[in-house]
């Protein structure tokens, strides 16, 4: 399709439409909300009014012929059933991350718009923002020298009890809700082939993962360390140290719209601090997944190969980490610190703890 403005629908009345991917896809000269769809009827007449839109439940959203694409803001564990079904449907598929909430559902879902012809575009808006592809040309332009090692944290302060993030059964957990960005991040930086030699992941009462970090060495043998949480003070940062020098970027994965970010370069004998431009990577992300239509691009061929080929990559390293994690329990972490002062945790605690 080109020309035309792609029609999208919601499925799923959640905070994330809400806040900034409606308020994106309004803004958007590509793109055209025709509906929004929810399990209850009062929320979804609440979106449409807000956003000026037909309201509808979630069959009646992929009957629709008038929808071209779906943009799908589930929890994790049901994006694999509604991605499929609106795939299935003969929509175009832009899905919140995690592309799913395992490596399966993730392949299943790049199979089956793949067989189908259509776009798959998983909804990290973070890799839209240019402050990436700065970071990214200075080092291979060599301005920090040989990369030695990638640092990357993004935590959040406690959420809501009720939160999605808090529910097992809906692939909650910090690692797939922020966890993913610093994975991604390294990916990004240093290409997909990374493996998880690592981790650490405590869990709450429900047996939630709710932070921990983990070690990474790229194809180069470069290291990366990743840090993510949801009882952390607010932290979204990373680090590239080079064998000359270092680059630093702070608020890395959700910058508001207008804030301009600053990319702090350290050499030898001075520093320098680059502001840069604001971007809108909401709004980025949702042009580039309209632009990706209207070309009529099909997931696994030519571009989209390689953005279906990451997104599941992601989910496969998160599945990793969880793999190859310490789990620690609620109630434990003052186990790791032995009676009367500092020290190092005991292996043989912490292995009863796997
Ligand atoms: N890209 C980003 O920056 C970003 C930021 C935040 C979140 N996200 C992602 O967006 C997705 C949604 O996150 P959110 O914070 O917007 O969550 P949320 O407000 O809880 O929304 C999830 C929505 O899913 C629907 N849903 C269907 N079955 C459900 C069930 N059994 N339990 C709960 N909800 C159910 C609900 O919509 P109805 O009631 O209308 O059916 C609900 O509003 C997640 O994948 C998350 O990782 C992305």
């Amino acid at each position: 399709m080109t020309g035309a403005a792609v029609r999208v629908g919601v499925l799923g009345c959640s905070a994330i439409a809400w806040r900034r991917t409606l308020p994106a896809l309004r803004a958007c000269p590509d793109t055209e909300v025709v509906a929004v769809a929810s399990r209850d009827g009062a929320k979804a007449e609440r979106f449409a009014a807000e956003f000026g839109t037909d309201a509808t439940d979630y069959a009646g959203l992929l009957a629709r012929p008038d929808v071209d694409a779906v943009y799908l803001p589930l929890p994790p564990a049901l994006h694999e059933r509604w991605g499929v079904a609106a795939l299935t449907a003969g929509k175009h598929l832009l899905v919140e991350k995690p592309l799913a909430a395992d490596p399966a559902a993730a392949r299943a879902l790049v199979s089956v718009a793949d067989d189908a012809g259509l776009v798959l575009r998983e909804n990290f808006m973070f890799l839209h923002h240019p402050q990436h592809a700065r970071v990214r040309d200075l080092m291979i332009g060599g301005r920090i020298g040989g990369p030695r090692a990638l640092r990357a944290a993004f935590g959040i302060p406690p959420l809501p009890d009720a939160d999605i993030r808090y529910d097992p059964t809906l692939g909650g957990g910090a690692l797939l809700d922020v966890g993913v960005y610093p994975l991604r991040l390294a990916q990004h930086l240093l290409g997909d082939d990374l493996r998880v030699t690592g981790a650490v992941l405590h869990q709450d009462a429900r047996g939630v993962d709710v932070g921990g970090a983990a070690l990474l060495v790229s194809a180069t043998g470069v290291p990366v360390s990743v840090e993510f949480g949801f009882r952390h003070a607010y932290g979204s940062r990373y680090e590239l140290w080079g064998s000359t020098g270092r680059l630093l970027l702070d608020r890395a994965f959700t910058p508001p719209p207008g804030w301009q970010p600053v990319l702090r370069v350290e050499e030898q004998d001075h520093a320098e601090e680059h502001t840069l431009p604001a971007a809108d990577q909401f709004r980025l992300s949702v042009a580039a997944f309209a632009a990706a239509v209207r070309a009529g691009h099909r997931a696994g061929h030519g571009p989209e190969r390689a953005w279906c080929a990451a997104a599941v990559t992601t989910v496969e390293l998160a599945a990793a980490v969880r793999a190859a994690a310490v789990t620690i329990p609620a109630g434990a972490v003052g186990a790791l610190v032995p009676a009367g002062g500092q020290g190092a945790a005991d292996p043989a605690e912490l292995s009863a703890w796997r």
